[in-house]
């Protein structure tokens, strides 16, 4: 006899009483710790609750904002009082008084226990910036040159401080990239900032604390403009050379130094800088850098430096009217990896392999000659003579010429004595090999070459651990894809093109929200959606875009971005900030479906692309995700209380889901057209299977699966769907099946052959598509979470205030272990089969519930630990 105890546990400490035990934690504003530079004019507060008992909850809190941290420590603030405020929200909209450009504000938030009893307090700051366009004071400057020419501009100027600072901020505004410093030394450890935009229509801009940068008496400030995607000189897919915005880079920065004496001062832009073309004599963020070492100014950025040979900055207009924060996690170099391997080819060529495949650059370390010319090639994969070999990357590449080489850095030695150090500053590669070619030997070692893995610097936010290697490898290798496609924007693949693929994204949300904490990067490309969309409702394929995209690979099933993304949000976080800033924009996009297919289906879009066999005809797939947005707009109607909409968007809801059900559910044999696992899984998936069909429609997967041999049969649409449909409908044991195959065609089959990352398409010797980037297969990192670890957020409580746990215990499978930090904290699901049967535990974090759902029981828990063994036989 099979018995199921479940039990909730009371942690170490569970006894104790008193709010002495109950401390805020992890205080952010706009997703931000302490963030400098906020735009927002009302910021939204966060934190967590620390409170290890049973069943903790938040019973009210009270907030105090205001510009003096003493007063505001000590609970009073000349910003906002909230006062008690009886609820459990970690969440809260500041409604204070009008925040100041430029002021810095203090938070405090102390918290209700369960039993009404305050907590310790916890402090926290943010900082406004320029708020409104008006607050800038300097001017934009260019060095005056043409978008053809190659090397990027220097730009420098000194200015005296007379008096004490007591807080200097530099905000600076580019089209471009730019490299900022003072007195000779960067600022920041941003890479590739400010992050791409549709330039002409909204730039960003960023703040940095640079009082502890500047000096009593002369100071300087040096700008490196780079290109980046505002200035694409390589010709390649999409035409970006031609984008409208297209122009020589340009920048506008302004210095605000506030003096002891209560005084303030503003360094800007202006006539007072100078400009001469720097060592960096070419860029681009699709190919390259060529740096010539012989051009090096030294001590360009620095006090005293002689630029009478320096020529005149020009005025520019503002590129954008549009030029608010960058308020986000920036890309920085999160891991620098040395060669796992090393080959000396010859004396003049070396290859490394790096040990993965990653987004990033590569540095090097090394002595020679002036004049040598090091070149320096990026690749996936070597060929069979041991060189690197692009052509699985190359493909979308289209040189003129042969000065501008695909992932490649040229770097020429200048005439200082001893080793010289190289590292490209605006652009990024894929790759996992480097060859260095040079024009004369020289010795290099295993150390000369390192690699920096460069990504939005998002917040990990969640694991994954299993009894099967091959499975912790794929979640591996799809956050490595994740990653590397995380570049202020999410991206199809960071070698052959870098571009904003909406259905890549869309596909790969879950998986990122799961693993990261990424809502900053997804709200700001939220804003890149609405400013590429067309007022008739069509977006483009890919965003930002220089204009292409309206016309092809944009229908639903790539651009339903606009809406799923935003829905994910909301169920993530609990915030509806996004999904009501795109409401409009989800309208306008339904609405221009309805109005081109009144019948209720829809043929536009791509299809499943990349299937392993059986096409799918794209009226299907398309319909699906028309289905899934028109939801989520009815959805987002009734939390907004547009009654009327929601009851509009339902009946169009039903309209195309008769329609579907009538054209492709053949009730004998009981299957969707013909029945592939791609025409099965995206309708259980986007939920358009009328419930009386929904097991015959699951049972006929399970079938085809099998009948498959367990291995996948899907393109990019299958398989966002194909596990989850599975595991949602009672069959995680064969979502599992197909999850850890380890023969062609599988994840685990990419896994076996060496992958570090997910691949764009199955065979790994296939003779198109074939980066090994991508993360269009990759919803598997969302399924582990779910359908093994069975942590779902609930739709009704979202941002996991309510949790569903539902963990499945599959065949095959000796334990798994997911964990999840959402908005209240860590959720853990944890199972072991033992002996005597499967044991389980499950964390809460405080002030948040979950049902937790096991074969035969279900029961409701509050926060903590709940533990004890599942199918233990007496
Ligand atoms: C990209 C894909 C993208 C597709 C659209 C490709 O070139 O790399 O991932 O979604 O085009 O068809």
């Amino acid at each position: 006899m099979l018995k199921k105890i479940l039990l909730p546990l009371l942690l170490a400490g569970g006894f104790r009483a008193g709010a002495a035990d109950c401390r805020p934690t992890h205080l952010q504003c706009e997703y931000l710790t302490d963030p400098l530079g906020i735009d927002a004019p009302a910021p939204r507060l966060s934190w967590e609750m620390d409170d290890p008992r049973q069943g903790a909850r938040q019973t009210w809190y009270r907030l105090v904002v205001g510009t003096d941290s003493v007063r505001v420590m000590a609970g009073s603030g000349d910003a906002w009082q909230t006062g008690t405020v009886p609820s459990d929200a970690q969440l809260v909209v500041y409604t204070g008084a009008g925040l100041r450009p430029f002021t810095k504000y203090y938070w405090r938030v102390v918290l209700g226990d369960s039993a009404g009893l305050a907590s310790a307090p916890a402090m926290g700051s943010f900082e406004m910036g320029m708020m409104d366009r008006r607050n800038w004071r300097g001017g934009w400057i260019s060095d005056g040159n043409d978008r053809t020419v190659k090397p990027a501009p220097y730009f420098r100027t000194e200015f005296s401080v007379g008096k004490r600072i007591v807080s200097a901020r530099a905000y600076i505004a580019v089209a471009g990239l730019y490299e900022l410093s003072i007195n000779g030394r960067p600022v920041g450890d941003h890479r590739l900032d400010p992050m791409y935009t549709r330039f002409d229509r909204r730039l960003l801009y960023v703040t940095y604390d640079v009082t502890a940068d500047l000096q009593e008496g002369r100071n300087c400030l040096g700008v490196l403009l780079g290109n980046g995607w505002y200035n694409h000189q390589s010709t390649a897919v999409w035409h970006f050379d031609k984008a409208p915005w297209r122009n020589r880079p340009a920048f506008c920065m302004d210095l605000r130094l506030t003096y002891a004496d209560g005084s303030v001062e503003t360094v800007t832009t202006g006539k007072n800088w100078k400009t001469a073309l720097s060592p960096v004599v070419f860029n681009s963020i699709y190919t390259g850098e060529h740096y010539d070492a012989r051009k090096e100014l030294p001590g360009w950025n620095t006090v005293g430096f002689n630029d009478t040979a320096w020529k005149e900055v020009v005025w520019r207009s503002a590129p954008a009217e549009t030029i608010v924060a960058q308020a986000m996690a920036p890309i920085r170099a999160a891991v620098v990896l040395q060669a796992r391997k090393f080959t000396r080819i010859s004396d003049t060529d070396y290859v490394y392999d790096m040990g993965r495949n990653i987004a990033g650059v590569s540095s090097i370390a090394i002595a020679g000659e002036a004049g040598t010319v090091v070149r320096m090639v990026h690749g996936e994969r070597l060929s069979a003579d041991g060189h690197v070999d692009q052509s699985n990357i190359n493909v979308h590449y289209r040189p003129t010429d042969d000065s501008d080489p695909f992932q490649t850095d040229i770097y020429v030695l200048g005439k200082a004595d001893g080793v010289q150090r190289f590292h490209p500053r605006f652009g990024y590669k894929g790759f996992q090999y480097v060859e260095v070619f040079l024009s004369r030997p020289a010795v290099l070692t295993p150390a000369s070459v390192e690699a920096s893995f460069l990504h939005s610097d998002v917040p990990a936010a969640g694991s994954v651990a299993s009894g099967n290697p091959t499975l912790d490898k794929i979640w591996e290798a799809t956050n490595n894809s994740y990653l590397s496609n995380l570049f202020g924007y999410p991206t199809d693949c960071p070698q052959r093109e870098k571009n904003g693929w909406t259905g890549d994204a869309a596909i790969a949300s879950e998986t990122g929200l799961y693993n990261f904490d990424g809502i900053t990067v997804y709200e700001k490309w939220m804003a890149d959606h609405r400013d590429e969309q067309q007022p008739n409702g069509v977006l483009p394929s890919i965003i930002p875009t220089d204009g292409w995209g309206y016309e092809w690979g944009n229908g639903p099933d790539w651009t339903s971005t606009i809406a799923i993304i935003p829905w994910n949000l909301y169920l993530f976080y609990g915030d509806t900030t996004a999904l009501s800033r795109c409401y409009d924009n989800i309208r306008r996009y339904v609405e221009h479906i309805d109005e081109g297919y009144p019948g209720g289906l829809t043929s536009w879009g791509l299809g499943d692309w990349i299937p392993v066999k059986t096409k799918t005809p794209v009226e299907l797939t398309s319909t699906c995700y028309y289905y899934a947005d028109v939801m989520i707009l009815a959805k987002a109607a009734a939390l907004f209380g547009r009654t009327a909409d929601h009851q509009r968007y339902l009946a169009l809801a039903e309209k195309i889901r008769a329609a579907f059900t009538a054209k492709y559910w053949h009730s004998s044999p009981g299957i969707y057209d013909e029945g592939s696992q791609t025409q099965l899984g995206v309708p259980l998936y986007w939920g358009i299977v009328p419930d009386s069909i929904q097991a015959r429609a699951a049972a006929a997967l399970v079938r085809r699966v099998a009948a498959d041999g367990y291995h996948l049969d899907v393109g990019l649409l299958g398989t966002k769907a194909i596990l989850d449909a599975l595991s949602e409908n009672g069959y995680a044991g064969t979502a599992y099946r197909l999850a850890a195959q380890e023969t062609y065609p599988s994840w685990g089959w990419w896994i076996v052959n060496g992958a570090t990352t997910l691949y764009e398409n199955w065979p790994i010797d296939a003779k198109s598509d074939i980066s090994m980037n991508h993360i269009m297969f990759g919803q598997i990192g969302a399924w582990l979470y779910k359908g093994l670890g069975g942590i779902r957020p609930d739709p009704a409580e979202p941002g996991f205030r309510h949790v569903i746990v539902e963990p499945h215990f599959v065949a095959g499978l000796d334990h798994f272990e997911a964990r999840h930090r959402g908005p209240y904290g860590f959720i853990r699901c944890a199972w072991r089969r033992e002996k005597r049967g499967v044991t389980v535990e499950v964390v809460v974090p405080p002030n948040s519930s979950a049902t937790i759902v096991l074969p035969g029981k279900r029961m409701e828990v509050g926060a903590g630990l709940t533990g004890g063994s599942w199918g233990r036989r007496r």
